[in-house]
């Protein structure tokens, strides 16, 4: 049985959730591995519409979800999270949500050191979730994070908050001037976090290689994108997590031979929210249309993403750094309408042709998107749900973006809702 993992190509907001809640249908277990709630992910089902920022997007099909050990999870979210679902009438109890209880928790201090930073970087900021999600990953990466094993022993929780407190409140105090944080205070309140969340801590590696030894189907639902990783991304301008497919198997601790195929989602244009550099990005009448028309606001922050034509340098880079096995090109149905569609095939870097992202920021803050003009169409499309009825110029675009980036396409999303969508090859079926 096929375990998939589901991956960004771009900067996040391709529309993960869309796709995994779909899929899912197919899959007995979904599982996050990696990010926290900076990660927004939107389900629209019979026109209702879901926004999780933890709780893998499967829920909504009844399927069993795990959220990994290489999570960074503010429990005040997800309890809010289990809540909202619960209320909608869907089951988040303990036997269908398990959580590792090697996953680090997003502290008070970490929310306020992130925020802190960036007030004080001014122009040079990242623009970050401010959610804490940095901060809790260096704490996880110089060994002194919370996890949700420590909140099972109330005298090790007390004693490690105390311990660590001390020196971040005179971080926050001397290097920010910030409002210290009361020890007594955290301790109170996530002990009361803990009375509802530690009956869903459990060993998910064990879980999951039970699960798997007896045939059950594995999503794995990535968050942000491959250019926000750690690693891959362009950096400093990234999350704090590697978000390639390869760290499904770390985050929640499975070897590799248990992944079959890794899907990478393709937004029809580019999006990014926050800053950094964005080759192909539009600051024309062109970018506001597909920005109106495509809603494009931050499920988490609400913010204006920005926008531009599809670089297929990056969606390349994807498909190596990912092992792309398939394309899933979503929010195709947006650039209806549009007279002439650009498609980014290469940088122009004083003269030079490029035909791989480069490293260096420098570099890429002289790189000139090299476009390709493809003719548009007007159709709405919404309704087709099949490839071949769709107009002659969509199917011209969809062959260019294989051929550009030698990955077939095996879904075609277009419109929000999960039906709205045109399935060629199911992964797990
Ligand atoms: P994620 O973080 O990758 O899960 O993506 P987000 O949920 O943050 O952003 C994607 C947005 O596009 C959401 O509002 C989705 O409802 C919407 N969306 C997904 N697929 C399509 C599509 O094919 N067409 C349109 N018009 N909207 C879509
Ligand atoms: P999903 O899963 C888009 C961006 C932030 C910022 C940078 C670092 O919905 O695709 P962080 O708070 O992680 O330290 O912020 O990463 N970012 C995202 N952008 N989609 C996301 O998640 C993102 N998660 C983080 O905007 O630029
Ligand atoms: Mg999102």
């Amino acid at each position: 049985m096929p375990n998939i993992v589901i991956i960004g190509t771009q900067w996040g907001d391709e529309g993960k959730g869309k796709i995994v809640d779909l899929l899912a249908e197919n899959a007995d277990i979904v599982a996050r591995f990696q990010g926290g709630n900076n990660a927004g992910h939107t389900m629209v089902v019979e026109g209702q519409k879901f926004i999780s920022h933890l709780v893998p997007s499967g829920i909504l099909q009844g399927k069993h979800c795990v959220i990994g050990n290489g999570l960074v999870v503010d429990p005040a979210v997800l309890l809010k999270e289990i809540d909202y679902l619960a209320e909608k009438g869907i089951n988040t109890g303990p036997d269908k949500l398990k959580i590792s209880e090697k996953a680090h928790l997003i502290m008070p201090y970490h929310k306020a050191i992130d925020n802190a930073r960036e007030q004080k970087k001014g122009d040079n900021k990242i623009g970050t979730t401010g959610r804490g999600i940095g901060p809790c990953y260096e704490d996880k990466a110089t060994r002194r994070g919370v996890r949700f094993v420590d909140l099972i022993d109330e005298t090790v929780f007390d004693e490690r908050v105390r311990t660590i407190l001390d020196e971040k409140n005179f971080y926050l105090k001397q290097y920010f001037n910030a409002p210290t944080i009361d020890p007594d205070q955290v301790i109170d309140e996530y002990k009361r976090y803990a009375e509802r969340l530690v009956p869903y801590v459990t060993n998910v590696s064990v879980e999951l290689d039970q699960a798997i030894h007896k045939g059950e189907q594995v999503l794995f639902e990535g968050a942000q994108g491959t250019h926000l990783d750690i690693d891959h991304g362009t950096y400093p301008f990234v999350t704090s997590s590697n978000t390639v497919s390869a760290n499904a198997c770390s985050g929640v601790g499975i070897g590799p031979r248990h992944i079959h195929g890794v899907l990478g989602i393709v937004k029809a244009y580019t999006t990014r929210v926050g800053a950094g550099p964005f080759p192909t990005e539009l600051f024309d009448a062109v970018g506001d249309a597909i920005q109106e028309k495509g809603a494009e606001f931050g499920a988490t922050t609400g913010r204006r993403r920005r926008c531009g034509w599809l670089d297929t340098v990056i969606v390349r880079n994807a498909v190596r750094l990912n092992g792309l096995t398939g394309l899933v090109i979503t929010k195709l149905d947006v650039l209806g309408g549009q007279e002439v569609i650009k498609v980014c095939n290469a940088y122009d870097y004083k003269g030079e042709t490029l035909s791989e992202f480069p490293t260096d920021l420098k570099i890429v803050a002289d790189c000139k998107p090299v476009y390709e003009s493809l003719p548009g169409w007007d159709e709405d499309i919404r309704d087709i749900r099949r490839r071949e009825d769709l107009p002659e110029n969509a199917r011209r675009y969809l062959a260019r973006v294989e051929e550009l980036t030698e990955t077939p396409i095996d879904i075609i999303s277009v419109g929000p809702g999960r039906q709205e969508t045109i399935v060629l090859n199911n992964p797990l079926t």
